[in-house]
């Protein structure tokens, strides 16, 4: 079984090493040719915990990586894993996954295979068959379902879980005809996957699983949001402990109850906005998914107000931001609320001091020399009149007494209550306990 997979951003890079590993001939195809060399040396051009060591494996055994689309002319199966990305109206960027599938179907058109063609890449109900059908059978001159296949089969990883969801997903939606493409399809990921749910439908449903399936991520963490702001102002309040209660009952499910700053991220926040967007274009009230949106938009001012309440005017004093990737274990800062608060804050003149364990360079192309980047907790913190907990990365659990003793002044601002069990001499504020 040969199989390409065209795009290596963290899905494409996940599936291939992954499909590598164990025993498929894969070849990996991205356009940007300096990122194939260095993927083909056993560099990962982004932290993913567990990604490098798999892509290792990978490269020894089959996979090959290449920016030259003609290599995946014999392939069986071809994964399309190219990016979505938002566009400032909301709605979804098509120009980069038209132009993998126009160069596919010119691949198509030369090949004596009958490939069938996966489109994970996060597309909007309709986007199949209204716009990569006409393009791959118009580019390759052959009939869909009859020369080749065309499955929508949408990705649930999460970063910095990336290789487990690949090798284990929760389920696996493939979307279109009922076919011997289908029955192929089927068959593939039964083999590889022997336990997870196979769940076949039409295109437009399995575009919009996708779509159900990160707004209603959204819409608990807006939910547990909203309880944390509530939570907040009543004396003896622990948003955790209200969450682990309702979690437990099977209906509402614990995961996902992480009160927090608002959801970040490459997906959630585009995905929210792409279905806002297209359900309104559809003559559909969205009222509930704007709330949920909105919910986010506004969580992390309550940080912000919270300070001022604390520290009268914030201008011209040093404030350490503590995490600036959208979540920990990466180095990804995309729609980081993290970066949304930096930027409301250098609005107001303050001077900013960051640390993260990994994505300070990520963050030096965005501030470039508008704040400080600092190496180590210690330095973060030094002679800053407060301190605010923004990514839950372990290593922030190891902040004592001892390290708070070099700020000018011992605010410290929570956004995730990881210290919220330590007796920290100073005023401490966790984003969804209430004060005592
Ligand atoms: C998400 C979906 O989970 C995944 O299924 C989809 O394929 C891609 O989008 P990801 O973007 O990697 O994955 O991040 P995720 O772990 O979902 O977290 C998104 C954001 O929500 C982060 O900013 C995170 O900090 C926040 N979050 C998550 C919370 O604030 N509380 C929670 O309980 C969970």
């Amino acid at each position: 079984m040969n199989i390409a997979v065209v795009g290596l951003g963290f899905v494409g890079l996940s599936l291939s090493s992954v499909l590598a590993s164990k025993g498929y001939t894969v070849i990996g195809i991205d356009t940007d040719k300096k990122k194939c060399i260095e993927i083909s040396k056993g560099c990962v051009p982004i932290y993913e915990p567990d990604l490098e060591k798999t892509l290792k494996i990978g490269l020894k055994k089959s996979l090959k990586i290449s920016n030259d689309f003609s290599t995946i002319k014999n392939s069986d199966m071809i994964f399309v894993t190219v990016g979505t990305p938002q566009k400032i109206n909301g709605e979804i960027e098509l120009s980069m996954i038209k132009k993998a599938v126009k160069s596919i179907g010119q691949v198509i058109r030369k090949t004596k295979k009958n490939p069938i063609i996966f489109i994970k890449s996060t597309v909007i109900p309709g986007t199949i068959k209204k716009i990569i059908l006409p393009i791959l059978e118009k580019e390759s001159g052959k009939k869909a379902e009859k020369d080749f296949g065309v499955i929508s089969n949408p990705e649930f990883l999460q970063e910095s879980n990336a290789i487990r969801d690949t090798k284990c997903p929760h389920a696996i939606i493939l979307g279109g005809n009922d076919s011997k493409y289908m029955k192929k399809a089927k068959k593939f990921f039964s083999k590889m996957h022997p336990n997870v749910s196979i769940i076949i439908t039409k295109y437009q449903t399995a575009e919009m699983i996708k779509y159900a399936n990160n707004s209603f991520l959204a819409t608990k963490i807006s939910f547990i949001n909203q309880l944390s702001n509530i939570c907040q102002n009543i004396p003896d309040v622990d948003v955790d402990d209200v969450a682990s209660a309702i979690g437990l009952d099977p209906r509402i499910g614990k995961l996902f109850l992480s009160a927090g700053p608002g959801y970040g991220g490459s997906c959630l926040p585009k995905d929210m906005s792409a279905l806002i967007n297209f359900g309104s274009s559809v003559g559909a009230n969205t009222t509930f998914l704007k709330a949920v949106k909105k919910t986010n938009d506004e969580q992390i001012n309550n940080i912000i107000s919270l300070m001022e309440k604390k520290l009268g005017s914030i201008s011209n004093k040093k404030i350490t931001i503590l995490g600036t990737a959208f979540k920990p274990n990466t180095n990804d800062i995309r729609d980081s609320k993290s970066i949304e608060l930096i930027k409301k804050l250098l609005k107001n003149k303050v001077k900013i001091s960051v640390y993260d364990p990994k994505a300070l360079e990520n963050t030096k192309m965005v501030f470039g020399n508008k704040i400080i980047y600092s190496k180590s907790l210690i330095s973060a913190l030094d002679k800053s009149y407060g301190v605010i907990i923004m990514t839950q990365w372990k290593q922030f659990e190891s902040i004592n007494n001892k390290l708070l003793q070099c700020m000018k002044n011992k605010l410290i601002i929570d956004s995730r209550r990881m210290l919220a069990d330590k007796e920290l001499n100073g005023e401490y504020y966790a984003i969804g306990i209430g004060e005592k």
